[in-house]
């Protein structure tokens, strides 16, 4: 069956992160429905194993799908690594993933380390190793899995005290490295960009793979002919669809859909 361009854009992750990728597409597509899915209810996937991150995420996927979508994003890291191919075996719209921005890191480079921030699970994934292997395995780069974080961001905490003092004592280990640009290889810590900026001095470059998703989604979009017509004039709906507890969870979305970063 063809699929309708009238659709919403369906926006998947384990709970918030995905939030920093659908601003950057409402940015890119302001006249298109975003559907967002957050599984706030399983989240973080980072300390799960491949099987349950599948089994999380397709679960997911098949319920945003039978809301009637016309591409589906999956806003996550973690995610992408562990399950896009079995996604895009089973599913017929347009699938768009995360990749860690280790390309354009190491092109932003002249000196240093590059630090590649992700979730345990997304380090220890092969798509991650393939990514590095193709770049010549550099030794500048150095993986570092931040457990904990994506729960800060759960909470809503992007600033604060709270979450300085997690940072200083989660970079502990990273003291006297020269790191001149950070990987935000997972769309949660996107909402604590500026925090994460302040721990390094000299402050580092900072890259994430928003944009590139976003562009990637245009572009598909665009390949199936199943963009809005650029000349409509209207404004977009955002729904939020969340596995938690909605009074919860409603507040956060919505504060994180106007923060800083
Ligand atoms: N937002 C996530 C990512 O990009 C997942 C974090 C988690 O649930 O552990 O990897």
């Amino acid at each position: 069956m063809a699929i309708q361009g009238n659709l919403p854009i369906g926006i998947f992750d384990s709970g918030f992160g995905g939030v920093s990728v659908l601003r950057e597409i409402a940015a890119l597509l302001p006249g298109e429905d975003l559907l967002y899915y957050g599984d706030n209810a399983n989240a973080p996937y980072g300390g799960l194993n491949e099987e349950q991150i599948r089994t999380v995420t397709l679960a997911a996927v098949g319920r945003l799908i039978d809301r009637g979508i016309k591409a589906l994003v999956v806003a996550c890291n973690t995610a992408t690594s562990a399950s896009i191919e079995t996604i895009r075996s089973e599913v017929s719209l347009p699938v768009i993933g995360m990749e860690p921005a280790v390309k354009p890191a190491v092109r932003m480079r002249s000196r240093g380390k590059v630090l590649v921030l992700a979730t345990a699970a997304t380090l220890r994934q092969q798509k991650l190793h393939t990514l590095v292997e193709r770049l010549g395995n550099p030794d500048y780069l150095v993986p570092f899995a931040c457990p904990g974080l994506v729960e800060l961001v759960e909470r809503g905490v992007t600033s604060g005290p709270e979450l300085d003092e997690f940072l200083a004592g989660l970079f502990t280990p990273l003291r006297g490295l020269d790191v001149q640009v950070v990987v935000l290889g997972c769309t949660h810590f996107v909402f604590v960009r500026l925090a994460i900026e302040n721990c390094f001095a000299p402050r580092p470059l900072v890259v994430d793979g928003n944009q590139g998703t976003a562009a990637n989604l245009v572009r598909e979009l665009a390949r199936r002919d199943l963009l809005r017509q650029a000349g409509e004039d209207r404004q977009g709906a955002v729904e939020f669809i969340t596995t938690g507890e909605r009074e919860r969870c409603e507040p956060t979305f919505q504060r994180l859909m106007a923060v800083p970063y």
